[in-house]
Formats: structure tokens, sequence, C-alpha cells
């Protein structure tokens, strides 16, 4: 059967999907249950998280599913920047935080001594997954985990940032097209020469590694699903997809543009985290656009944001807040986590019916 191959039997899933991690609280216990409990992978985004809200939300999931679910991690990034470039950068942002009447506020930083800790959680709590973006964790990190059982899974956008992956011991990886929503996991070479098209990407991956490919960018329905398996991938990560059904956790300004987006609306951004990362375009981005070359680099930028985000989606004001999204956003609908899965398994049915 289509449905059943190395990924699904590694994994444990009834078909080959995963929810894709989106970090930021969209990935709640409850959504990421829904989707474990509906035969494929749910994925808890823990990129933002602090280790004891991690520890907490897998006990939620643990107690509402027995099926498997996965931890996402950041590969953390501390790039040197003074205290006077911080200034000039908080500067920008001062008239969007007049605008929304607040002032700026010291946010959590997240250090590499958080990402050790949530390791060791995956690993205490038993974690069946645990996958990486934003580059690739020591060999000591994949060999503790693999040593505990935990399958480990990596991010590329070339075919090099997958060689890579594939020697430093993942057992898969996720290629990750220029048509995905959210934050490019792009790490060996620069941003715009790693914006490949996943029809582009898939069928060169596949060439050039052992380990099983999953792809990720623009899928929405069953056509991308058996159109990335043709192309040689054993799965799909499906972000946007997931993120208007009723069980996400994202804000409902969020799924209300994307469900009215079209395809030419999104763009790639550095202007909310100082990473590029695909969204739908909004006043925050269009004001920032021409004083892009002035933003720190991720994550500081991601800082010096983060309250106006939150503050912004707690106004209702989706014009300032981060609308992460794919281009395949004109698929999008609203329906159950069930409705999602059960559509893409019949139409697949369907479609190598009539193929
Ligand atoms: C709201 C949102 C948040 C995301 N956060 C993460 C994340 O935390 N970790 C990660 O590996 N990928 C993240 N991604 C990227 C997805 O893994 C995936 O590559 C992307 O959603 C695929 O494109 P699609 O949205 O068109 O399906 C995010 C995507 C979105 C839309």
């Amino acid at each position: 059967m289509w449905y059943q191959n190395k990924i699904t039997e590694l994994i444990g899933l009834d078909y080959p999907i995963i929810q894709a991690p989106m970090a930021g609280g969209v990935t709640t216990s409850r959504f990421v249950s829904s989707v474990s409990n509906a035969g494929v992978l749910g994925m808890i985004g823990a990129g933002y998280m602090q280790p004891n809200e991690l520890r907490q939300q897998i006990k939620e999931i643990k107690a509402l599913t027995t099926r498997t679910f996965g931890v996402n991690l950041f590969i953390p990034e501390q790039p040197k920047i003074s205290e006077e470039e911080i200034n000039e950068a908080n500067e920008l942002l001062q008239s969007i935080r007049n605008g929304l009447g607040i002032k700026w506020e010291m946010p959590t930083y997240e250090n590499s001594s958080t990402f050790e800790e949530k390791i060791k959680i995956v690993i205490e709590e038993e974690v069946p997954v645990c996958s990486f973006t934003f580059g690739i964790p020591s060999k000591e990190v994949i060999n503790e985990l693999k040593k505990h059982n935990v399958i480990v899974i990596g991010t590329a956008t070339t075919v090099n940032e997958a060689v890579i992956n594939e020697n430093i011991g993942m057992d898969a990886v996720v290629v990750q097209g220029s048509e995905a929503g959210g934050h490019r996991g792009t790490f060996a070479k620069g941003a715009q020469e790693s914006l490949v098209g996943l029809m582009a990407l898939v069928p060169q991956v596949v060439d050039h590694v052992t380990i099983p490919v999953i792809a990720s960018g623009g899928v929405m329905d069953g056509r991308g699903l058996i159109a990335s398996m043709f192309l040689g991938a054993e799965a799909v990560q499906m972000g946007t997809a997931f993120l208007t059904t009723i069980e996400s956790g994202a804000h409902d300004q969020h799924k209300t543009a994307i469900l009215q987006a079209a395809e030419d609306e999104t763009m790639l951004t550095t202007v909310f985290s100082g990473k590029p990362a695909r969204g739908i375009n909004n006043q925050f981005m269009k004001e920032l656009k021409s004083r892009e070359n002035l933003i720190p680099a991720y994550p500081i930028q991601h800082y010096l944001t983060s309250h106006i985000r939150s503050e912004a989606a707690r106004q209702n004001n989706p014009e300032m807040m981060s609308l992460w999204s794919g281009q395949g956003v004109r698929l999008s609908k609203r329906q159950s986590v069930n409705e999602l899965i059960t559509g893409i398994v019949s139409q697949v049915n369907q479609l190598l019916k009539e193929f």
C-alpha cells in the first residue's frame, strides 16, 4: 500500500504525514494529541519553550494519546552584537511600540544550556522522536538520543545540508522547499542560494542520501502528498494545512488571515526575527522592509519584537503579528484534524485509482 514505507514503520504511523512543529503557541497539547490520535505524527514546536514548559506539555500529551509524538528544537545561535547595535535596532521598533501603547520590556533569553536541558527532558520522558532545525546538533547529542532509542530527524534546504544531516547520523531528513511557511532551516550557505522549490529539491536530495526524505513546503492535500512520494519522498511535513484546523492553537487572526490569503500574498522577511521566514505580508513587514539591512541577526531581533507580537495578538491586531504561512495558502480549509487526514487519504486513494 502507498501509505506503508520505511518512515511509517520507523515511527509507527498509519499514514506518512507529519504535522510540522510550529513554535510560538500553535502546537498545544490538545492539537498535538489529536494529530497523533489521527494516526500521523504530532510534533511539539519547542524551539522557544522553557524546559519546565516542555516537560509539562509532554506529560499532558502522554495523558491524551498513546500514539507516537515528537519534539522539535532549534539549534541555538549566539551572534555577537554590541549594546549600541541593540539600541539602534530597538529605535526602529519604537513607533510600532508607541502605536500599540507598549514600552520596551526585556524578554527571557534562551541559551545553549536551555537546549541541553530540553534534550535531557526528551530522553527522561522517553519521547519517541526529536527533530531539529536551524542547523545540526553535535555528534554527542545525536549519539545520546539514539542510545535512548529516540528517532532523530534533521532539516535541510539543499542537497548539501541533507548530506550533512545523513553524515551526522540523522534517521531521516525533512527537506524544506522555498514554498514553506515559517522560518527557513538553512544553515550551510546563504539564504538566497538555498531557496530551492520542493519539486526541484526532493528528487535531487533523494539521489544523494540513503536516509528517508520527508518533503515539506506547500503540501496541502492528497495531491501534494502523492506528488512528493512520486518524487521519492517517504512522507510529508505539513504546516500551513494543519495551522487552520479547529484544534490548532494558532491565534484566530492568524487562521483567518491564512483562510483569506492567496498564493501571491506571502513574502520572505527577516524583520520579525532576523532570520528569513515566509509569512503573509502585513503592515509590520511593509514598515520595516526598507530597513531590513539594519535588523540584527536571529535570535536578537526575535527577542526585540516578541513583546510587540504578543501584545498585537492580545489586541487582535494581525497587522503587527507574524502571520507565518506557506505558498499553498489558497488551499487551506477550516476543518478538524481528522477531516484533514481522512480527506488526504481518500484523495490519494482516488488519484491512484484514476492514474
Ligand atoms: C506557523 C509556523 C511555525 C513553524 N515553526 C517551525 C518550528 O518551530 N520548527 C520547524 O522545524 N519548522 C517550523 N515551521 C516550518 C515547518 O516545519 C514546515 O517546513 C513548513 O510549515 C512547510 O510549509 P507549509 O507551511 O507550506 O506546509 C513552521 C511553519 C509555520 C507555518
